[in-house]
């Protein structure tokens, strides 16, 4: 890459306010034993690529002792690592090795609830003394045919009622996911204090911080009224047929971020050795909700970073230069002021790919808006390379609970197998995620051409600009740079990162499917010339090539990160 950015060598920020955090699915990532599932010792093998990439912190979807109905989000043992996955041995090898290699870890913490195989819900379910209240248990009520029926009528967030009668305490259980997922009981302080020692034990084992799942469905209404109807499904047992006023974002979710943010800060300084453990918070939820996550009305702080999921679920391949522009802007606005910092999530393992979402072509625009806006940028793996999703899964290889639950005819509409394929590594059999015959999702079979080797042996590729972007966030300019974002015309917005007295930094994307002419003499204010730093894989301009801001011409799709000289 050209070298006409300086690299900011001075420490202005904490670690994680400007980290690319890399989402890894362990299942998916790469299997060192050949049973066709990833696991840890994988992970670890993997490590220097995930440096060379320029990554310096990974999050880790659950690797805890599961029965993997909801593949690790039904955890029985909080402290034990799914054998599949290793010992405990490969996991404080796995934080040592990434350590050695300047990366922190993230693991994924999932307090709403456990597996029904995990000791608490046995305890619970036989009314062991201590735990009869772990978890959210109703008599139901009786119907006129003298049938027990569900106290009320929630769904579960992956269809049907969210009430599960329990032969053994002959009394339902309340689950908002698959029914092996309890939800644990949060107004009981002995949950509290027993998911606080989870988070310290591993806080003692040298993680840098959780990704707290499913957060704003901790809390139920205690009243267990009905929900209101939304009107937007005539399916009783479906998630979007109510409202879910009683169940989800509660007042009292706040709390308990709180709380943990208190359990964090007070290891952090105690234990000063190490970096400043933070948390990163999983809602889909409104932006006063997030923001308040951020810090509440009375200056007290939550979570460091709410994830922002706007660029998963409010703009899409249709979305025109407006509607980027003003999802940027407004998690800005909402974000409190006085040093919290923006996140933006690209994709996840719930979510269709980038390439799914925006199309294959909008895969270097995309990671551009990613890496150049201000504060931290999460990337799902693979999505480095532009991987795409696998949508034609058969229904025989279907494992999401989600399809299942949809059944034959519709589960391609919320499977979420298609963005959970294994990671494609080279072209050799199973894209060199695995030597077994059979991988536990089958492998996309686009892996011959798209995978890590082809895209490093290759002059331009998705990975290389990737590479290239993460080089350039070491700047000063994208590490403390004020922020201006407008809208060109209806299909090309720009924005500037700007420093006093340093250089600007551009980001100019067509989100459109047709070439657009703009004018950027405006927008950059000055009489500099544009000169390109990164440029997509099909663009025509090279780095280092100067532009003429007065009529730019930009292919569709296309997205190109200038600086200005
Ligand atoms: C959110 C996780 O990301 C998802 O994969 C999981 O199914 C649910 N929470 C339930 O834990």
């Amino acid at each position: 890459m050209s070298s006409l950015i300086k690299t900011d060598t001075e420490d202005f920020t904490d670690w994680w306010q400007h980290t690319v955090f890399y989402q890894i699915y362990p299942r998916s990532f790469k299997d060192s034993n050949g049973d066709g599932i990833g696991d840890l010792q994988g992970i670890t093998s993997k490590l220097d690529y995930i440096a060379e990439t320029g990554i310096t912190a990974i999050w880790l979807s659950p690797i805890f002792k599961s029965p993997m109905v909801d593949f690790g989000y039904d955890i029985s043992d909080y402290m034990q690592i799914q054998p599949e996955y290793g010992t405990m041995k490969n996991f404080d090898d796995l934080v040592d090795a990434a350590y050695g290699l300047g990366i922190r870890v993230i693991l994924d913490f999932v307090p709403n609830h456990t597996s029904d195989q995990h000791d608490w819900f046995k305890k619970s379910a036989a009314k062991v003394s201590g735990y009869e209240d772990f978890y959210v248990w109703h008599d139901g009520k009786v119907d006129k045919a003298g049938k027990r029926q569900p106290p009320n009528n929630w769904q579960s967030v992956f269809y049907g009622s969210a009430w599960e009668w329990h032969e053994g305490r002959q009394q339902f259980y309340l689950h908002q996911f698959t029914k092996e997922q309890p939800d644990l009981n949060f107004r009981n302080p002995l949950v509290v204090r027993a998911m606080d020692d989870i988070m310290l034990y591993w806080l003692n084992k040298g993680v840098a911080g959780f990704r707290i799942d499913a957060v704003n469905h901790l809390f139920e209404s205690e009243k267990l009224e009905d929900e209101p109807l939304s009107g937007k499904s005539q399916d009783p047992l479906s998630y979007d047929y109510s409202k879910h006023i009683y169940t989800k974002d509660l007042p009292e979710v706040l709390d308990m971020i709180q709380h943990w943010r208190r359990l964090l800060d007070e290891f952090s300084a105690k234990n000063p050795n190490g970096p400043t453990r933070i948390m990163m918070t999983e809602a889909y939820a409104g932006l006063t909700q997030l923001a308040d996550y951020y810090e509440d009305a009375k200056g007290v702080h939550g979570s460091h970073l709410p994830f922002n999921f706007n660029f998963i679920t409010d703009v899409n391949g249709d979305s025109d230069a407006r509607d980027f522009v003003y999802n940027v802007e407004k998690w800005l606005i909402y974000m409190p002021r006085g040093g919290h910092v923006a996140n933006w999530v690209m994709g996840n393992h719930d979510n269709p790919r980038v390439a799914s979402r925006f199309g294959p072509d909008s895969v270097d625009a995309m990671n551009m808006l990613l890496m150049t806006l201000p504060g931290v940028a999460v990337t799902y793996n693979g999505e480095e390379l532009g991987m795409e999703d696998y949508r034609d899964i058969s229904w025989a290889d279907t494992v999401d609970p989600p399809a299942k639950n949809a059944g034959e005819l519709k589960y391609k509409e919320v499977s979420r197998d298609p963005e959970r394929t294994p990671f494609q590594w080279n072209n050799e059999a199973n894209a060199g995620f695995s030597t077994a015959s059979k991988t536990w999702l089958p492998v996309h079979p686009n892996y011959t051409k798209l995978n890590v080797e082809a895209q490093k042996a290759a002059v331009k590729s998705h990975y290389k600009v990737y590479q290239q972007l993460l080089q350039l966030r070491k700047s000063a300019i994208l590490r403390r740079g004020r922020f201006i974002i407008e809208p060109l015309s209806r299909f090309v917005f720009a924005f500037k990162r700007c420093l006093e007295d340093f250089d600007s930094i551009v980001t100019v994307i067509n989100v459109s499917d047709k070439e657009q002419l703009v004018n950027l003499t405006e927008f950059i204010n000055n009489a500099r010339k544009l000169v390109v730093e990164v440029a997509g894989i099909n663009s025509i301009y090279e780095p280092g090539q100067p532009l003429p801001a007065s009529a730019l011409s930009l292919a569709p799709h296309e997205g190109l990160v200038c600086k200005l000289v």
